[in-house]
C-alpha cells in the first residue's frame, strides 16, 4: 500500500484545508489515517466500523483485547460515542476539554465491538489539536485512533516516527509537526462522585482535584499483582530496540553503572538531563533538556528514546524524575519502558 503524506501547518480554521478534506474521504471509505494530536500521533478510523478498526489492529499489531479511545471534536458528538454520562463526567468535560483527558463511559450502540474490545464501555476524549479536530469535522463521524506506533514502540511525536513504524501498512500520514504534550493523555473512570485515573498523562491528578473531590489512582498503579482496569496498561510498551534500565542514584553511581557495561565491552547510551549529562561520559548521550522543566523533559523523551534506535548502542540507562505532576506520566511511560528495571544505588 502506498501512504500518502500530507504536509499541513498546525494552525486554526483548517475547514477547507485540500489535505485534511482527502484525508477524511480516506477515512469515510474505511481506511486508516495518521493524524496529530496535542499529545502524540494518533491512528484514525471510522470508530462505528468493525472493518474499518480491523486495520488498525492489524497497521499496529496490537492485542486484539485492548480498547481503542474515541476521539470528537465537539460536544454535540458524544451521543454518538456514550450511551450516558454524569454530572461528574460533566465537569471534567467542561474542564478540561479540548485537551489530554480520556473519560470512559458506557458505550453507546452505534461504536463498533472492536473499538472497544467487546466492553460494555467506551473511552473518549475532544484532542486540542487543530489538525484532529478539523479532521474530526471533515469525516463526520467520532474517529477510534490508538497512538500511531507499531504496538510496543514508543509512542510517536512527529511525522517521521509515524512514517518509520507503518509506512506501507495505513493509507495516510497527516504530519503536522512535533506534538504538544508528547505523552498521551490521563485516561480516567467516573464513579458516582469518584475519579479513578486508569492511566496517568497530560491532566495530572492535582489538576483533577481542582475540580472534584474525590480522585484516585487505580490500585493496579500502586500495586503491580493487580489486573489493570485499562486493558493496555499490562502490555511492555514504549520500549527502543536497545535494553533499558533506569538509574537511581547520584553521579558517581551513574558513572559507575555505565563504565562496568563499557568494561562487559558494550556500546552504552544514556538518557539524561541536562544538568546529568555536563557531568557523564558514555558512547551515546541524549539531552532531554533541564530537570527544571519536566514539562520540556516529557515533549522529548520518546523522540529521545527512539533516536537510539539509529545508533549501534546496546545498553540504555536513563535518569528518573519527581513522581509529581506531569512527572507523574514521564515515570509511568519511563518505568515501563524498561520493564520496571532500575538499578539502585546501595
Ligand atoms: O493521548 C492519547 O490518549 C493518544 C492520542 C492519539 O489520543 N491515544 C492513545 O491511545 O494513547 P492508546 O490506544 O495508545 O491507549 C489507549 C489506552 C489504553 O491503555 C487502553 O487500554 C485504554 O486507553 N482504554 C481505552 N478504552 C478503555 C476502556 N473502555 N476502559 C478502560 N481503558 C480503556
Ligand atoms: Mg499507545
Amino acid at each position: 500500500m502506498i501512504t500518502h503524506k500530507w504536509n499541513v501547518d498546525n494552525v486554526d480554521n483548517l475547514a477547507g484545508n485540500q489535505a485534511i478534506q482527502e484525508a477524511a474521504m480516506w477515512i469515510r471509505e474505511g481506511e486508516v489515517i495518521a493524524f496529530p494530536t496535542e499529545t502524540v500521533y494518533g491512528l484514525g478510523a471510522d470508530a462505528c466500523s468493525n472493518d474499518a478498526i480491523e486495520k488498525i489492529f492489524s497497521a499496529k499489531g496490537r492485542p486484539s483485547d485492548n480498547p481503542l479511545i474515541v476521539h470528537i471534536s465537539r460536544l454535540e458528538q458524544l451521543k454518538q460515542a456514550a450511551s450516558t454520562w454524569e454530572r461528574t463526567a460533566e465537569s471534567l468535560m467542561n474542564a478540561f476539554w479540548p485537551g489530554p483527558l480520556t473519560i470512559v463511559l458506557p458505550k453507546s450502540d452505534a461504536i463498533a465491538e472492536r473499538t472497544t474490545a467487546r466492553l460494555a464501555t467506551v473511552g473518549v476524549r475532544m484532542p486540542d489539536h487543530p489538525i484532529a479536530l478539523a479532521l474530526i469535522d471533515a469525516a463526520g463521524f467520532p474517529l477510534a485512533a490508538p497512538s500511531a506506533n507499531r504496538s510496543g514502540k514508543p509512542s510517536p511525536t512527529r511525522g517521521e516516527h509515524v512514517y518509520r513504524d507503518l509506512n506501507g501498512r495505513i493509507k495516510g500520514i497527516i504530519d503536522g509537526g512535533k506534538t504538544g504534550v508528547g505523552l498521551e493523555s490521563t485516561v480516567v473512570e467516573v464513579i458516582g462522585e469518584t475519579v479513578t485515573i486508569l492511566r496517568p498523562g497530560g491532566i495530572t491528578k492535582a489538576q483533577l482535584e481542582n475540580v472534584v473531590d474525590h480522585v484516585e489512582w487505580d490500585r493496579a498503579l500502586l500495586e503491580e499483582k493487580q489486573v489493570p482496569k485499562s486493558p493496555g496498561m499490562k502490555y511492555t510498551h514504549y520500549a527502543p530496540d536497545a535494553p533499558l534500565y533506569l538509574v537511581d542514584g547520584e553521579r558517581d553511581f551513574f558513572q559507575g553503572v555505565i563504565n562496568q557495561h563499557q568494561s562487559e565491552g558494550k556500546k552504552v547510551g544514556i538518557l539524561v538531563s541536562d544538568e546529568l549529562a555536563d557531568q557523564l561520559t558514555a558512547d551515546e548521550v541524549r539531552r532531554v533538556g533541564s530537570n527544571q522543566r519536566i514539562d520540556w523533559i516529557a515533549q522529548q523523551i520518546y523522540h529521545q528514546l527512539r533516536s537510539f534506535d539509529d545508533t549501534t548502542t546496546e545498553v540504555i540507562l536513563a535518569e528518573i524524575y519527581p513522581d509529581e505532576g506531569i512527572g507523574e506520566a514521564l515515570m509511568n511511560r519511563l518505568l515501563k519502558a524498561a520493564g520496571n528495571k532500575v538499578l539502585t544505588q546501595e
